[in-house]
């Protein structure tokens, strides 16, 4: 092995890449801030102001970054820490929840499960716990805002278990109740940290290590219940184990605050300790890339006109393998062609800031990419190819027409163009064609963004009008074949071939599996 190529092993090694999954309001955002603080990206959290003429927000970080004026923007945040370059992928939460945040996870080697302790496990977070469990992803779980009022945290991890499936493995487990929270106990070293409030902790919290004895008479009454409940965690095996969290069935669990930084070291440093590198990714022929080859990597992620001042298009490619270095021109799978790489950026910060380098399980932006589509790959030497990217099947469907029909032309080449970029899925029938096709999104947003866009970039105004589908489902075309004579459902055809049946109700969904288990009806799709 040639120095440069064991200096990309160890490249590797020192990086972690993950996204942080959370409903909304679970504190994702403020964890997210609480890192960054942390990794030192930050002097202090809150302080750094807002550059003037920002964008419009779209995501929850820019809408971040305008509250509370953190100079932060989506896509992925980069900061280091005990010597490790950490990855922050951003998975749109709020109002922009899409098929984005489910590609975005393909780009991870392991997740943070934010849960609000008085919330417990909600619709989101579950929704996104599927593609982690589909992934097989490394999951951590934060039990956040711990300062206040909040549910037993026993029936927590239970409801974890039950709901998702994942078996919680408390790392810190609480003194106190939440609301009367006195600190947390290392269930590793049996240390106790007790938790001083920080004015919204806008430093770093302070750590103040308690001896066990001084602590059960100084934390008496809390101390004796919180050792009972650790005695019971001992006796039902809940200690963390790093092949089953690797495996993605058991979950290193914490117990914090993101609002006043307690709990937030710990998190990182069990990112550092526990949550793997990024390893040889897998092509399409099943066989491991081992991170010393050339460069390869792919797209995830595919952003049009990120910035007003150029219309642009930026691809955001996750590094495979090898070294990247800004200039090399790279073979475009599938087209085969050249790509020059002269405009590659770094995505923290609000600027761009051109990027010369870059490793296994960092993220690069591709500037004026018109020709990269989510899924594609990009190498150096002889060819690779990583296989596409799966999503759930789309759960809310529209009808788009064109208003004007003298702009049909606009219309169809937005459809087009816009379906290619993932914005929403178009899907047709051969009645219906372009004139009226259907939408298939995640999240309502998407709709709006076809919408604007549709209407701004290629001047065709739509209307758009909900259908009666209500669940869709991949399928192939023998089953197909059945449902076009089966009532409440239909089959139409994606924009690359895919056929989706959609179905008028889930409960007419499931009986239709039930009699006829063997026909194709898959709930993820591949892009
Ligand atoms: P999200 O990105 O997951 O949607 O959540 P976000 O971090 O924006 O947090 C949602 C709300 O919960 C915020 O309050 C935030 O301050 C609060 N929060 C987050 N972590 C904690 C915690 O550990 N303890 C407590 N007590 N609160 C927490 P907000 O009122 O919506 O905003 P703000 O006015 O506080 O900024």
């Amino acid at each position: 092995m040639t120095g440069a190529r064991s200096g990309i092993a160890a490249e590797a090694a020192r990086r972690r890449t993950f996204a942080i999954i959370s409903h909304p309001d679970a504190g994702k955002t403020t964890l997210t801030e609480k890192l960054l603080l942390y990794g030192g990206a930050v002097a202090e959290a809150g302080a750094v102001k807002a550059r003037s003429g920002r964008r419009k927000a779209t995501s929850d970080w820019m809408d971040l970054e305008q509250q509370r004026g953190i100079s932060i923007t989506s896509t992925v945040l980069q900061f280091s820490y005990r010597d490790h370059v950490i990855n922050l992928l951003d998975t749109p939460g709020h109002r922009d929840f899409s098929e984005d945040t489910y590609r975005v996870l393909a780009a991870a080697d392991a997740a943070v499960m934010v849960l609000d302790v008085a919330k417990g496990v909600e619709a989101q977070t579950r929704k996104l716990f599927e593609v982690c469990r589909a992934r097989s992803l490394p999951t951590l779980t934060f039990l956040n805002k711990y300062d206040r009022p909040g549910r037993e945290p026993l029936a927590l991890l239970d409801e974890v278990e039950d709901q998702i499936g994942l078996r919680p493995t408390p790392v810190t487990w609480p003194v106190g109740i939440p609301g009367e929270f006195r600190g947390v106990i290392d269930r590793r070293s049996g240390e106790f940290m007790r938790f001083t409030r920080t004015a919204r902790g806008s430093t770093e919290a302070p750590e103040e290590l308690v001896e066990r004895s001084r602590a059960a008479t100084e934390e008496a009454p809390w101390w004796e219940p919180a050792m009972e409940e650790c005695a019971l965690l001992d006796a039902v095996g809940a200690d963390p184990d790093l092949k089953s969290f690797l495996a993605g069935e058991s979950s290193p669990t914490f117990v914090g605050s993101a609002l006043t930084n307690f709990g937030v070291r710990h998190l990182l440093e069990a990112l550092l300790d526990m949550a793997p590198a990024p390893g040889p990714r897998t092509d399409v022929h099943g066989e491991p890339r081992p991170l010393e080859k050339p460069f390869s990597g792919f797209v995830f992620k595919v952003q049009a006109n990120m910035d007003p001042a150029h219309r642009d298009r930026v691809a955001f490619v996750r590094v495979c393998s090898g070294r990247f270095e800004r200039g090399m021109t790279l073979t475009h799978e599938p087209s085969g062609r050249p790509f020059a790489t002269k405009y590659a950026t770094s995505v923290f910060g609000s600027e761009r800031d051109t990027i010369d380098e870059a490793y296994p399980g960092d993220v690069i932006g591709l500037v004026n990419a018109t020709d990269l589509g989510i899924g594609d790959t990009l190498h150096e030497a002889e060819p690779v190819a990583f296989p596409r990217i799966p999503t759930f099947a789309p759960e809310l469907f529209a009808v788009a027409r064109a208003r004007d029909t003298s702009r049909f032309k606009q219309f169809r080449r937005g459809l087009a163009q816009l379906a290619e970029e993932g914005v929403v899925q178009v899907l047709r029938d051969e009645t219906t064609g372009d004139v009226a096709p259907v939408l298939a999104a995640v999240g309502r947003m998407q709709f709006e963004v076809f919408a604007h866009r549709l209407e701004h970039e290629f001047g065709a105004a739509v209307e758009i009008s909900p259908t009666a589908d209500k669940v869709a489902r991949r399928t192939d075309a023998s089953t197909a074949e059945h449902l076009r004579s089966t009532p409440g459902a239909r089959v139409l055809t994606r924009t690359d071939g895919v056929l989706l049946a959609l179905f008028s109700s889930p409960r007419w969904l499931e009986r239709i599996e039930a009699d006829h288990p063997d026909w194709t009806l898959d709930p993820i799709v591949v892009d």
